[in-house]
């Protein structure tokens, strides 16, 4: 006797993409907008009102993804601290059950104010953007913003007790390359993890190498070994080494391809689900979620922007499924 299939719930783990990676990390980007105007970087918009999600919007997201298997959150932006609700977004996501992790991408300047509250409000980990120790080279870079307020709002962070610290500079060949030391040297005393990212061409400015990077370092006298701590999926796309005062991490995305370790799935701001920075696969959740889909609907919605062909269609609430093609149209 054979059995038939078994039908599958959209909600119960793994999510899995196209290629079979489980997907455990979400990022979720909480504004399109931003304060400062780096001359490397184009958010989607500078300014003006979106039709952002919800607090309430962004908790019911979290908490389908969770069932379907995520534990980590990141919130970025656009610069994601300038939403006044930034609180009650990181309160209610932290309280999501089967979320271990949220994150966190800042310009830190507003973490002079917020460091110790966002902790509070259950954020564990914070990636803070510094480029340059140079005011000058700051000003420069970024157009916008105190360069003492940041260097506070570090501070602030720093004292505020997150399990984990980074800090991610973007390399320019002759703007900050020759900081590289210097910044490393400014974390490590602060009990940070510097990272040094290659430029990706959205915007100005000649990027550098990961390999170049690591040579001249070592050049200048700094010792480097490869870590011998996971790489890979666990550890993110960075690349980490070992100098006397710490790690040090470097993002390749110009000559490492790290697409085989992926395990993140992107929300937009406007709830656009996208299964790659680079890829096309959408499904419009905002839309879904105000159209009045189930927590199953959501799902199935996902599994099929990741490419992974639902094998089933029993849904947990009843009804559930039925009007889902007409709301997002068919290929979704
Ligand atoms: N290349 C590399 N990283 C970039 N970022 C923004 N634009 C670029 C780019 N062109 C990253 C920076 C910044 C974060 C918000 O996005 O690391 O810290
Ligand atoms: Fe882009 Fe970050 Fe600079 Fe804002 S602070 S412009 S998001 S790189």
């Amino acid at each position: 006797m054979i059995d038939a299939p078994p039908h599958r719930d959209p909600l119960v783990p793994p999510l899995l993409d196209a290629q079979g990676r489980t997907m455990t990390y979400l990022r979720l980007s909480v504004t399109d907008r931003c304060n400062f105007r780096c001359t490397y970087c184009s958010p989607a918009s500078w300014g003006g009102k979106k039709d952002l999600l919800t607090p309430e919007e962004f908790e019911r997201i979290v908490s389908v993804f969770a069932r379907m298997g995520i534990r980590r959150v990141r919130l970025t932006g656009g610069e994601p601290l300038i939403r006044p609700d930034i609180l009650e977004v990181a309160r209610r996501i932290a309280a999501v059950p089967g979320v271990e992790w949220l994150a966190i991408t800042t310009n830190a300047s507003h973490l002079e104010r917020l460091a110790v509250p966002l902790r509070e409000a259950g954020v564990t980990q914070l990636n803070i953007s510094l480029d340059t120790l140079s005011e000058d080279t700051f000003r420069r870079i970024s157009k916008q913003g105190d360069f003492g307020t940041i260097l506070r709002g570090i501070d602030a962070a720093v004292g505020a007790g997150y399990a984990s610290l980074k800090l991610n500079a973007v390399v320019m060949s002759g703007v900050n390359d020759a900081e590289v030391g210097d910044l490393i040297a400014y974390a490590h005393a602060r009990g940070i993890t510097p990272r040094f990212i290659e430029l990706m061409p959205f915007g100005q400015g000649t990027p550098v190498p990961t390999a170049q990077l690591v040579e001249r370092l070592r050049a200048s006298g700094l010792s480097l070994v490869p870590d011998e701590e996971p790489q890979g999926a666990a550890a993110g796309p960075a690349q980490y080494w070992r100098a006397p005062g710490g790690r040090v991490g470097f993002i390749s995305p110009l000559t490492q391809n790290f697409c085989g370790g992926c395990n993140r799935v992107r929300v937009a701001s406007n709830g656009d689900l996208r299964s790659c920075l680079g890829g096309r696969a959408q499904a419009p959740l905002h839309t879904l979620i105000r159209g009045g889909a189930t927590d199953a609907e959501l799902a199935l919605a996902v599994r099929r922007a990741l490419g992974e062909k639902p094998d089933g269609h029993r849904f947990t609430e009843p009804g559930a499924g039925a009007s889902l093609l007409t709301m997002m149209g068919i290929g979704g």
